[in-house]
């Protein structure tokens, strides 16, 4: 007889552990394997395709409802249990219409969990002999689902334009992805001058000309030479007022099935429009430094996202790491009570410069260990590896522009 064969996914070891103790005595029952976060078990799923998936939903990194959602669309084949704690009703509805067959909440018994994966296993089986086992689909550029990324701080100046300028870049030099990255930083957004484009037209514009439908919201895209497509911010701070959270809740939802990626830059400060995003963010990256004022702040905001409930969503980015603040990543870990997705490290030559030319630090600078970090960034959402194009780099450099004639540019003298 087949065995149905498991996949555990949970970022805490003694959690797998146990759960793979709970099911060690079915005799109908294997467990194939283990990973620690939803980026692994997409991995995994794609290439051993288990029958069933049990999912935790809170993990660093991905988090189980953003993995589920993927594996549904990748490998529909694999079916995934939610595993939630109790009160988590409002992740589990996510969760359910990210594509889960079925939750279990922990506690649970042996038998619970072997009930469960027995039933999910033959409701499944029955219906693939129905229906035959569907294709495989991977981002089927008729049908995307973006993934949605807020970036978000407590504190103006963190990083929060450079980061996500550089890595909407990133992922858009692959060539494989479709990436937008709004800059909804209303009154003083400044991605158009990190990428050195001229915002004829931004957001102001498509507000003030009427439908907010995609066919319309694309002719006010600007064209990165990255292939990243921007929405940029008013020219001036006195238009911002014109763009409500409604009006950005439309366009998120329209531009969504047009891009495998799409990335918000935010108001340090909790606002309308940024609390919008976040309801319809996929993930929300709170940018943090280490300094004790970021983190007392990052604190509290960890609080407001938890009364929110977007917990899960969250990545938290620790930027400028440098041994020289006295701090280490693992003492901001400690000082938040939660893991640091990624680390950025200080490096305030290749960027400054980097920002004076117009030219993302990834593009101009990709041997940095800054550009490094954000490939390892890159490599993660698309669960692929990420290299250093070092070929193309002499003639990227010769591309780069004088900072006096990026200053011209800007003030047009
Ligand atoms: N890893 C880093 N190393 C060195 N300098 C950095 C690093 N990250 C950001 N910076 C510098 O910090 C400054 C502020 O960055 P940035 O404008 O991206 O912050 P921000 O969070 O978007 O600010 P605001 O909230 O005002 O929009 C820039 O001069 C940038 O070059
Ligand atoms: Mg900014």
């Amino acid at each position: 007889m087949k065995r149905i064969s498991v996949l555990i996914v949970d970022d805490i070891t003694d959690t797998r552990d146990s759960i793979r103790r709970l099911l060690q005595f079915e005799d109908d029952i294997e467990v194939v394997g283990e990973v620690g976060s939803g980026s692994e078990a997409i991995i995994f799923a794609e290439g051993k395709r288990p029958d069933i998936i049990l999912m935790d939903i809170n993990m660093p990194e991905m988090d189980g409802i953003r993995a589920t959602e993927l594996i549904a669309q990748r490998v529909p084949g694999s079916s995934v249990i939610i595993m939630s704690v109790q009160g988590e009703q409002a992740y589990l509805r996510r969760a359910m219409m990210a594509g889960a067959r079925e939750y279990i909440v922990k506690p649970f018994t042996g038998d619970e969990l072997a009930s469960v994966i027995a039933k999910v296993y033959e409701m499944d089986r029955i219906k693939k002999e129905v229906m035959g086992e569907q294709p495989k689909v991977f981002l089927d550029p008729k049908k995307r689902n973006g993934e949605i990324i807020s970036f978000f701080s407590t504190k103006g100046g963190v990083g929060k334009t450079t980061l996500a300028t550089n890595l909407a870049v990133q992922l858009a030099n692959t060539g494989k992805w479709r990436v937008l990255l709004i800059d909804l930083n209303l009154q003083f957004g400044d991605v158009a001058v990190f990428l050195n484009l001229v915002p004829k037209r931004s957001i102001a514009d498509l507000i003030e000309s009427g439908p907010i439908k995609f066919s319309e919201i694309q002719s006010y895209f600007l064209n990165h030479s990255s292939g990243l497509q921007v929405l940029a911010a008013p020219t001036r701070p006195e238009y911002a007022e014109l763009i409500t959270a409604e009006h950005v809740e439309q366009i998120l939802s329209e531009v969504r099935p047009n891009f495998d990626f799409i990335i918000c830059d935010n108001v340090s400060r909790f606002e309308e429009v940024g609390l919008v995003t976040f309801d319809i963010a996929t993930q929300i990256w709170l940018i943090v430094a280490m300094d004790v004022p970021t983190l007392k702040n990052a604190k509290l905001s960890l609080e407001v996202i938890e009364g929110l409930h977007h917990t899960p969503k969250v990545q938290v980015v620790l930027n400028r790491t440098s041994k020289e603040m006295g701090m280490d990543p693992r003492d901001v870990e400690k000082s938040l009570n939660t893991k640091i997705s990624y680390e950025i490290p200080s490096d305030g030559r290749a960027l400054v410069s980097a920002l004076n030319q117009g030219v993302p630090f990834v593009t101009s600078y990709p041997q940095s260990k800054a550009s490094e970090a954000i490939r390892t960034m890159a490599g993660r959402l698309t669960s692929s590896e990420i290299v250093d194009p070092k070929p193309k780099q002499k003639e990227q450099e010769r591309r780069i522009q004088s900072p006096i004639k990026q200053l011209r540019r800007v003030f047009g003298f």
